[in-house]
């Protein structure tokens, strides 16, 4: 039987993170032709997760410019993906999570006549515009598509409930997961010196990202004094915030928490220093939607600064609080679990709702079946 080949299109960096396991996986298998097509949508921070992957895209549009918009990202990535499917006419595009190159890769494939495979498929707030626009875009994307990998069964019910055709949803467990167990080491060198000076067990290391566009302006302020005021208030407390690229992020972010010893602005680290870094941090307050995969697995409790969540499995099982971005609300949740050893007890604990480590070989396994190469349905996460 001949070779299925199948494209792999991403643009940002935790799409790259995510599917930088599954690429390795398909082109360790004999049945597929395996070629990568980025979007750089993120630039930098892409380049630095397909370096410590070690992967070459075959395709590289290279649309990121300063200060995008979502249209000039959503029309340069259409059009940029529609010369690249011309030229190597994949039978399955694969595209991954909620973001505008996501969106665009299925719809490029969709014009295109390619089937297309969705990772991280059915994960849902049921807000239009929370988180913003990824909701809609994984939406959107759902519709477009031929084989839903959805991570939990929770995200292949939310499909189901839209009408998708059940034999088309396979349950994998994320890929974020397989990533996670390849770069998390006890001993562990950081590149970024300063990292390696801090005694994890004498500070309180509370490891911050925020970054999403409906946070911007207004609620990024406000999340902003309020890890200030943790800092002033608790002189055990070391404060690291590895500050998102966007102009929008860095310039009130450098402006409110500046210039105090006790916090570490950073510039985005490598991921195998991040993954690190919250694998002996004291707690993690984050918007973003990796994080709230990550962290669990790794038995840190997470306060997610937005005000919903796509991703309700590890709420549920008590280790992820979502405290919305008021800058007192802020403050307290935090105070809480510095203070109140119960209350931190009772969020630390190590869960897996999100993976097993073997999510990549599941979906190879599932295209396998899917494509009619196997007859044997992969047993689901
Ligand atoms: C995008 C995704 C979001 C995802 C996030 C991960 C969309 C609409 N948003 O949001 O879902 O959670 O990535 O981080 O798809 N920049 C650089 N260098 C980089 C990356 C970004 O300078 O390597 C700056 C540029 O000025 C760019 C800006 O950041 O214009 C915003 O990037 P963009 O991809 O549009 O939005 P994100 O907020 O990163
Ligand atoms: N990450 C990283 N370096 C950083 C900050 C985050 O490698 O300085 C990783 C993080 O561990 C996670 C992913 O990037 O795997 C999350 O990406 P991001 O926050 O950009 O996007 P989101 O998850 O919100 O879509």
């Amino acid at each position: 039987m001949k070779n299925i080949k199948i494209l792999a299109t991403f643009g940002t960096r935790p799409e790259a993170i995510k599917m930088a396991p599954l690429v390795q996986e398909l082109k360790s298998r004999p049945h597929f032709d395996c070629k990568v097509a980025v979007t750089a949508q993120h630039r930098q921070m892409l380049d630095q997760v397909l370096g410590l992957f070690d992967i070459n895209p075959d395709y590289d549009l290279d649309i990121m410019t300063k200060g995008q918009s979502l249209f000039d990202v959503t029309s340069k990535a259409l059009l940029g993906l529609k010369e690249v499917m011309e030229k190597s006419r994949p039978d399955v595009v694969l595209v991954h999570g909620d973001t505008t190159t996501t969106f665009s890769g299925a719809l490029a494939a969709f014009y295109e006549g390619a089937k297309v495979g969705h990772i991280e498929a059915g994960l849902r707030t049921f807000n239009k515009w929370l988180p913003y626009p990824e909701e809609m875009n994984r939406r959107l994307t759902g519709q477009l598509t031929d084989f839903h990998f959805a991570p939990t069964k929770r995200a292949k019910d939310n499909l189901l409930k839209e009408g998708a055709d059940s034999e088309t949803i396979l349950v994998t467990g994320n890929t974020v997961i397989d990533a996670l167990n390849t770069t998390v080491k006890f001993p562990f060198h950081f590149s970024t010196e300063i990292l390696n000076d801090i005694n994890f067990e004498e500070q309180k290391v509370v490891l911050v990202t925020a970054h999403r566009r409906e946070n911007l302006g207004e609620p990024l302020c406000e999340i902003c004094k309020g890890l200030l005021e943790i800092v002033l208030k608790n002189p055990d407390v070391l404060l690291i915030y590895p500050v998102h690229m966007n102009p929008a992020v860095k310039e009130p972010v450098h402006k409110i928490l500046g210039g105090n010893e006790r916090i570490l602005l950073l510039p985005p680290l490598d991921t195998d220093e991040m993954h690190n870094l919250m694998a002996r941090c004291y707690m993690v307050m984050t918007d973003s939607g990796g994080l709230q995969e990550e962290a669990p697995s790794l038995g840190k409790p997470v306060l997610v600064l937005r005000h919903e969540t796509e991703r309700p499995e590890a709420v549920d099982a008590g280790t992820v609080k979502v405290i919305g971005t008021k800058r007192d609300t802020v403050f307290e949740e935090a105070e809480k679990l510095l203070k109140d050893k119960y209350e931190y007890d009772k969020m630390a604990n190590a869960i897996n709702p999100y993976g097993d480590g073997l999510a990549s070989k599941r979906i190879a396994e599932g295209l396998e079946y899917f494509l009619g190469f196997s007859k044997n349905r992969p047993d689901e996460f």
